[in-house]
C-alpha cells in the first residue's frame, strides 16, 4: 500500500513538472513594468510635456502587449491546472481501486479455504448486479451494490474456524459473536475515506423487512435499497451452496423458502424480481457462473 502511494506520489510530482504554470511573482512583475510604464509616462506629460521621447502610441502598445501576454498566460495556466486537476482525480479513483482490490483479494482468499463458501462472494455480488440491472438501476449505484457484495462478509475475518464451520447448531454467545460481523465489517473499512454507501449497505445486509434483524432492526424501506438486494442475493446462495452443517437445499425448497420469507425477512417485491430472473436464467442456479 505505502509503495503505491509512493508511486502515485511520484506521477503527481511528474505531472507537475511536465505541466509548470507561470509563477505568481513573474505576473507581479510584468504588472509592475505595466504600472512603471504608464507612471514614467504620465510624469513625462506633467512635468516635460515639451519631451517627446517615446510616442504615446508606442507606450500603449507596449502596455497592450503585456496585457495580452498575461491574459494568455492565465489562461494557459488554467487549462493546465485543470487538467493537471483531472488527472489527480484519475489518480485518486485508481488508488482507492487498488485498495478496494487489496481487500476483496483478502476477503476471496479467505473464502478460498473453505470448500463450503467458496466464492460465496463473487456469487452475491455478482446476482445483486444482475437483480440492480433489472431494476434499471444507475451503473454507478449497481457498482457501489457489487462492491458492498464482495465485501459484505468481511467482519468475518475476525471470528474464530470453530465457530464459522461449526456443523451443529450455534450456541447464544457464538450467535452473538456471529452478529457482530456486518459492524466489524464497517470498522476495517473506516479507515478508507470513500465506500460510504457500500459500508451503509454492508451494515446493514442482516436486517429483516419486518424490523426483526440485526444490527439496526430497521423495517421496510428504512434498509438502504443496496442492503434489501444484497439481503435476497446472500439468502439464495447460502441455500443454494452445500454448508458444513447441511447438504445443499433442493431447487423446489428454494423457491418455497424464498417465497415464505418474502415480506418478512427479505423484500417482496425484490424477490419477485429475483423469481422472475431465476425463470428467465436457469444459468443462475450453478455454482460456478
Ligand atoms: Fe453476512
Amino acid at each position: 500500500m505505502k509503495n503505491l502511494r509512493k508511486n502515485n506520489q511520484r506521477d503527481i510530482e511528474a505531472m507537475i513538472k511536465d505541466n509548470p504554470c507561470i509563477s505568481n511573482t513573474f505576473k507581479f512583475w510584468v504588472m509592475g513594468i505595466i504600472f512603471m510604464i504608464v507612471i514614467f509616462r504620465l510624469y513625462i506629460v506633467a512635468y516635460y510635456s515639451e519631451w517627446n521621447i517615446v510616442s504615446p502610441e508606442i507606450l500603449l502598445s507596449a502596455v497592450l502587449i503585456l496585457i495580452v501576454y498575461l491574459w494568455i498566460q492565465e489562461m494557459r495556466d488554467r487549462r493546465r491546472l485543470s487538467m493537471l486537476n483531472i488527472n489527480l482525480m484519475a489518480i485518486k479513483k485508481k488508488l482507492e481501486e487498488n485498495e478496494i482490490n487489496i481487500i476483496s483479494t483478502l476477503v476471496l482468499t479467505e473464502e478460498a479455504k473453505d470448500p463450503y463458501v467458496k466464492g460465496h462472494s463473487k456469487k452475491v455480488a455478482e446476482l445483486c448486479v444482475i437483480i440492480s440491472q433489472d431494476m434499471k438501476l444507475e451503473i454507478v449505484k449497481q457498482e457501489i451494490i457489487y462492491r458492498a457484495g464482495i465485501l459484505h462478509d468481511l467482519g468475518k475475518l475476525g471470528i474464530v474456524d470453530v465457530i464459522l464451520n461449526k456443523t451443529s447448531s450455534l450456541n447464544d454467545d457464538e450467535w452473538a459473536i456471529m452478529k457482530k460481523h456486518p459492524v466489524r465489517a464497517v470498522e476495517i473499512l473506516n479507515p478508507l475515506t470513500f465506500l460510504f454507501e457500500e459500508k451503509e449497505i454492508i451494515l446493514h445486509h442482516h436486517e429483516r423487512y419486518d424490523g426483526k434483524g440485526y444490527p439496526g432492526g430497521f423495517k421496510g424501506d428504512k434498509i438502504p435499497l443496496g442492503a434489501r438486494i444484497l439481503a435476497v442475493a446472500d439468502t439464495f446462495d447460502a441455500m443454494n451452496s452445500e454448508r458444513a452443517y447441511r447438504k445443499k437445499i433442493s431447487k423446489d425448497d428454494i423457491l418455497s423458502e424464498l417465497k415464505r420469507v418474502s415480506g418478512t425477512q427479505l423484500d417482496a417485491g425484490i424477490v419477485n424480481i429475483f423469481l422472475d430472473i431465476l425463470k428467465k436464467y436457469p444459468s443462475i442456479w450453478k455454482r460456478e457462473m
